[in-house]
């Protein structure tokens, strides 16, 4: 992790291997954004070189070129903001997090973008440690560069309140996004059940959280037939990880469920070998909710988390499930698994009855569940599925503030008959169409009730395609695991830390 700090001095006369200038567009053109507060020189130099290089200010598009005299960084980098009226605070985290990805390898970068709130300083500073990361575990001899190793925000609202706490929680919330992006990046080799239970005891071990890992042994006594049927054909076997959060004063109690399929061939229902590869992100949900609740204890939030890592390796092998099994989960109720890649929705389920258990508030679950998102809602946004309106449209607005694009989803009743199961309470598979829906009322099934009679405020999030980005990187968005969903779950459980759900 880059350190960060933030300083009212100026820009320019700061001594460092780049400066990151914005360049804006207006009716006129490309114009350097927050040019006013430039020395006069600098200014008009910049300007020129806007011009020479062509830049033309669309939104995170690069140019770097040697200081102009008058600016102490060894360079400048010109870092597109799209139209100078629209930026707003997911532009400034974009572009910062383009320029810290762009310039990997270097030593110090100041920023100068155009800031006045606190709220932008913290933006900037925000985008540009998530844009600061490189995955180089599996390089031999150091090929792979480095992280951007300093980040200066330079900005005249440094020193007020909202920018110094803003600071204090980006460099938190950038530590459990980067966290959850080297978890999903591990080969599955290296990350199986036992070991992601090992990683989630060291990541919050200087945390006030509580950390009970149930192996095999355990999960068969205390009837998880869905992680125990999943984890059967893999030599590694699954594990339920709980990491409780209590801290005094909490008036209220979120447990948040991550799907960690470690690695998802499908099972006997075996995948295409076309992008197979990417199965071993299908544990991004619990790598999203360990290093959110990391970062909920970090921050000291008043709020009681409990986090559930649901670990299980999906394979085919002579011990695996079968098409055609039927597996009870915790608490007694059966499924006919129909098919052995719909995975995700049995190891849930096991958990979302465990969750249910310790009586929280507030219930979010968060999985690569179903291709069908994807088809939906595209590779960058999530899906929101809910059994309480308040809630869904809270998810939303936070992830919104936070940069996240959540989108909600219904529930039809209507399709839960196409899970009607000829031997079993219901089938593990149902209509094709709507196959992310169908999942969602799957999991309803598991949700428990309070004493008067009503489901319990829950939240499913379906992050299967922003989870991972098989493509090229952008803003601050690396190519591999993104972290999707800790900053939407951080977010979330600081509102309702001060705000319980009505
Ligand atoms: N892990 C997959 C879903 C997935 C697909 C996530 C692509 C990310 C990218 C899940 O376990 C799965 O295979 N779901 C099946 C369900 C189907 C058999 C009802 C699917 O979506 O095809
Ligand atoms: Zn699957
Ligand atoms: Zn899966």
């Amino acid at each position: 992790m880059p350190t960060l700090s933030v300083t009212a001095k100026d820009a320019v006369s700061q001594s460092a291997d780049a400066l990151v200038i914005g360049v804006g567009t207006n009716a006129s053109g490309a114009v350097v954004a927050g040019a006013q507060a430039l020395p006069a020189p600098v200014r008009t130099a910049l300007t020129q070189a806007v011009k020479v290089v062509g830049a033309t200010g669309a939104k995170e598009t690069l140019h770097r070129i040697p200081a102009v005299p008058g600016v102490s960084a060894k360079s400048v980098v010109l870092v597109g903001l799209g139209p100078v009226r629209e930026i707003d605070l997911e532009v400034l985290r974009r572009a910062a997090g383009a320029a810290t990805r762009e310039l990997a390898g270097l030593g110090k970068v100041v920023f100068g973008l155009p800031t006045t709130t606190g709220e932008e300083v913290t933006a900037v500073a925000e985008g540009a440690l998530f844009g600061a990361y490189t995955y180089n575990r599996y390089r031999s001899n150091g090929s792979g560069k480095n992280p951007v190793g300093t980040i200066v925000v330079s900005a005249p609202a440094a020193a007020n309140t909202a920018a110094r706490v803003g600071i204090r929680r980006a460099k938190v919330l950038a530590d459990a996004v980067h966290g959850t992006r080297d978890l999903i990046n591990a080969a599955p080799l290296d990350l199986f059940p036992a070991q992601f239970a090992e990683d989630a005891q060291r990541v919050v071990k200087d945390l006030p959280v509580t950390v009970t890992v149930l192996d095999e042994k355990k999960l068969v006594r205390g009837g998880y037939g869905g992680l125990i049927a999943v984890g059967q054909g893999s030599s590694r076997p699954p594990r339920l990880v709980k990491l409780e959060y209590k801290p005094a004063g909490a008036k209220t109690h979120v447990a948040l469920i991550g799907k960690g399929i470690t690695f998802d061939s499908g099972g006997i229902s075996i995948k295409p070998a076309a992008n197979m590869d990417e199965m071993k992100s299908d544990m991004s949900g619990a790598a999203a909710v360990l290093h959110s609740v990391a970062a909920i204890a970090e921050l000291g939030l008043p709020v009681q988390v409990t986090g559930w890592m649901a670990l299980a390796e999906n394979m085919p092998s002579g011990t695996a499930q079968r098409p055609s099994d039927v597996i009870t989960i915790r608490g007694g109720r059966t499924v006919e698994v129909l098919n052995t890649d719909a995975e995700g929705r049995l190891v849930l389920a096991d958990a979302i009855v465990a969750a249910g258990e310790t009586n929280p508030d507030v219930i979010v679950d968060i999985a690569t569940l179903t291709g069908a998102q994807m088809v939906a809602l595209g590779s960058r946004t999530s899906a929101i599925m809910s059994n309480n309106d308040g809630l869904r449209t809270l998810v939303q607005r936070v992830a919104g503030e936070a940069g996240e694009a959540f989108w909600p989803m219904p529930l039809p009743p209507e399709l839960r008959s196409s899970m009607d199961s000829k031997v079993a309470d219901i089938a593990n598979i149902g209509e094709r169409f709507g196959g992310m829906l169908v999942a969602g009322l799957f999991l309803k099934e598991f949700v428990p009730s309070t004493d008067d009679g009503a489901q319990v405020p829950w939240a499913h999030l379906d992050i299967a395609g922003p989870a991972f980005n098989g493509g090229s990187a952008y803003g601050y968005t690396p190519t591999g695991g993104t972290g999707h969903g800790v900053r939407t779950m951080v977010a979330l459980c600081e509102s309702l830390a001060v705000r319980p759900l009505a």
